[in-house]
């Protein structure tokens, strides 16, 4: 099994970890979950956590092949289109996006120059995909629940899975946005703890109440042994009952709106106003 390079970086803002994973020194890399900065206090966009994913590609002399998005995020916005313009590479999601921008569609209101062909990304990657990074095999693996379009990408013995495990001590993803779904999670965790024990398990992000450092790596042995919301013997009903209850404890996320409008594009801006302004919506009284 191939043992892939991987370095993340993690943005306190969004508590985001961005994964840049490649073959070697000199070789080829696919940057997972990029963040894009934004100040919901002015509105303005900025682009330090991206600059530092950019930064070491230079410094590791690597070739931006793919730019991949595990699910429409709702918070923190995507540097996706940002880093492609820099330096290149494909922008690839799940094919099931086209299920989240119809929905956001309707939620916006947005008119019909938006696509839900999924047409804004570069490739949709169907179940069990495969596909390389430089030399690296790498496969896509549908992991719906927390949106419907939730996909985790496996190089190597890496698995990087998104929003759907979080550290052991953390639990799961929520599952009450949009079309989330407690029990479509509950099957596609189940998928990912059938990998082999000691598989690595990269997390899009890390909320840690006890006061231990920040970490964003774990096994599937450790998750089925101490995941407080999925270790094994939890069964789907249970699950259930305790996401559920959890979810509805939860407030909406800071950067949703925002969010969520750049993410179905990819991380584009909506089109200019004739004053050569992008502006944003926000519907009252929806979410
Ligand atoms: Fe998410």
């Amino acid at each position: 099994m191939p043992k892939p390079e991987i370095a993340t970086f993690f943005d306190p803002a969004t508590a985001t970890a961005s994964h840049v994973v490649y073959d070697h020194p000199g070789g080829h890399a696919a940057i997972i979950d990029p963040v894009l900065d934004y100040d919901a206090k002015s509105g303005r966009t900025a682009r330090h956590n991206a600059q530092q994913l950019l930064d070491f590609l230079h410094a590791q002399r690597l070739t931006l092949q793919w730019i991949l998005e595990t699910h429409a995020h709702a918070d923190h916005l995507s540097a996706a289109t940002w880093l492609q313009q820099q330096a290149g590479g494909l922008i690839g999601i799940g094919q099931d996006i086209v299920q989240v921008q119809g929905i956001f569609k309707a939620v916006f209101n947005l008119g019909h120059d938006f696509a839900t062909d999924g047409s804004q990304f570069d490739h949709l990657f169907a179940d069990e995909e495969d596909f390389y990074i430089g030399t690296l095999p790498a496969r896509a693996l549908s992991v719906p629940g927390h949106t419907p379009a939730d996909m985790a990408y496996q190089v190597g013995d890496a698995v990087f899975v998104g929003d759907t495990l979080f550290m052991p001590d953390v639990g799961s993803a929520r599952c009450d946005f949009p079309g989330g779904n407690a029990a479509t999670l509950y099957q596609s965790v189940q998928r990912l703890l059938a990998l082999p024990d000691d598989t690595r398990l990269l997390l899009c992000h890390d909320y840690p109440n006890n006061g231990r450092a920040i970490a964003w790596q774990s096994t599937v042995a450790e998750q089925k042994q101490h995941n407080i919301h999925l270790h094994q013997g939890i069964s789907q009903a249970d699950f259930i009952a305790l996401r559920e209850a959890r979810d509805a404890t939860l407030e909406m996320p800071l950067l949703i709106l925002p969010a969520i409008q750049l993410n179905i594009r990819a991380g584009r801006f909506p089109a200019a106003e004739s004053n050569g302004v992008a502006y944003l919506k926000i519907p009252l009284d929806m979410l």
